[in-house]
């Protein structure tokens, strides 16, 4: 297939919590390299070049661990991504009679496998509404604790506001009582520190392609010391093939068949680039940008921006409507008129949008990454002024 005509040059891309873009490119050239020189089938049999293959994805797993605080390398597995993960972790571990809570500020990833066992399998499951700010206040999490509360699911970082949750508190208040806190990091992994023996989670549920850099297709989670999660999947694991049900010990309770290798080879790469540049680096970078961007979006007549406008405890992602105008039609106008990439509607998280009144048709979200410029911001700015103005007038 011919690849399509596109003119890229004129692309202000504002997406990046869909997906960062683009992802620089030695991480994808390394990740290419190490396929193409080490693309057979890794840990299966015992060639060189097949044992070389597996001591990348062990690699990679000892560095992910250490990125995240962890104590196993084991214990890290490889998912599909965040979705994957999550399921994954959800579907591991509720059962008939189990209590579950969660937030409002979910993703579908969560909202919708937690909807399914409370359905399909007798769990009970509460979702504690966020603050007026974005924030789910820990205390509001623990007044719903029961016996029966096997786990907490919570967003780590919003995908349509941008919020940070305290989940260090959270995961202080779960130990407390013994329940496993789960923690959904597809928005902060890569750009916000996560010690997952810090923060008392229990379980970690990243993706690859957002901040972490990598190629899709490749995400994870970290199953801490002492947590069970029970395997939905069976098949191969490459070792002790005439057993004849799944293998317990992680990584491959919870993996089965050939791994997606250009995947963790580029989160292997990735991780580097971004320990190169560090993580504090990267954030200042993004959230120099964004306070611009929003500056530059507050002040403009028509505009109201969601959630909360606080600089503290956010990611570099806004939620922003125009008076009278839907927002599929103010993104279509970006796209069309500007060149503008952005994101409209529920975002896959219908929960903030019902409590935030936008439940209907949504937001524009906008969304800065590491590789924007100031004159990325500068063109939302005067694109949504001009199309407010215009519609306004
Ligand atoms: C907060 C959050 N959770 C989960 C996901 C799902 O990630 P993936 O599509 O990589 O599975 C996303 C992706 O948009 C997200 O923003």
């Amino acid at each position: 297939m011919d690849l399509p005509a596109f003119d890229f040059e004129k692309l202000v891309y504002l997406d990046n919590a869909a997906t960062t873009y683009p992802k620089p490119v030695e991480i994808l050239e390394a990740a290419t390299l190490a396929y193409e020189r080490f693309g057979v089938n890794p840990g299966r049999s015992g060639y060189d070049l097949c044992v070389a293959a597996g001591d990348v994805v062990v690699e990679t797993r000892r560095e992910l661990t250490r990125f995240f605080g962890g104590s196993d390398p084991n214990r890290l597995v490889f998912a599909y991504n965040a979705t994957d993960a999550l399921n994954t972790i959800i579907l591991g571990i509720l059962g008939p009679g189990d209590h579950a809570i969660s937030t409002t500020v979910e993703h579908n990833s969560v909202i919708r496998p937690l909807n399914h066992v409370a359905r399909d399998r007798g769990v009970a499951v509460d979702f504690v509404p966020a603050e007026a700010n974005g924030i789910v206040d820990p205390e509001r999490i623990a007044a719903r604790f029961r016996p029966e509360t096997r786990l907490v699911v919570v967003n780590h970082g919003s995908n349509v506001i941008g919020t940070i949750q305290p989940v260090g508190e959270i995961g202080r208040l779960c130990r407390e009582r013994g329940i496993v806190l789960a923690v959904d990091a597809s928005q902060t992994a890569g750009v916000v520190p996560i010690d997952v023996q810090a923060m008392g989670i229990g379980a970690l549920a990243f993706t690859g392609h957002k901040s972490l850099l990598a190629p899709t297709g490749i995400g994870g989670i970290y199953v801490s010391e002492g947590v069970e999660v029970h395997t939905t999947r069976f098949g191969g694991t490459g070792v002790h093939s005439k057993e004849p049900f799944h293998l317990d010990n992680y990584p491959y309770r919870l993996e089965s068949g050939t791994p997606n290798f250009l995947g963790i080879a580029g989160l292997h790469y990735a991780q580097k680039w971004i320990e190169e540049r560090t993580l504090d680096g990267i954030y200042r970078h993004e959230m120099e940008l964004f306070a611009r961007l929003q500056a530059g979006l507050e002040a403009i007549d028509g505009v109201t921006l969601h959630g909360t406008t606080s600089l503290e405890h956010r990611l570099p992602v806004l939620s922003l409507t125009i008076r009278g105008m839907d927002p599929a039609d103010v993104g279509m106008m970006l796209d069309v008129d500007f060149n503008i990439a952005s994101r409209t509607g529920l975002q896959c998280a219908p929960l903030i949008h019902q409590q935030m009144g936008t439940g209907e048709r949504g937001t524009v979200r906008l969304s800065v990454g590491p590789t924007n410029r100031p004159s990325d911001v500068d063109a939302a700015i005067d694109a949504v002024r001009e199309i407010s103005r215009d519609h306004l007038s």
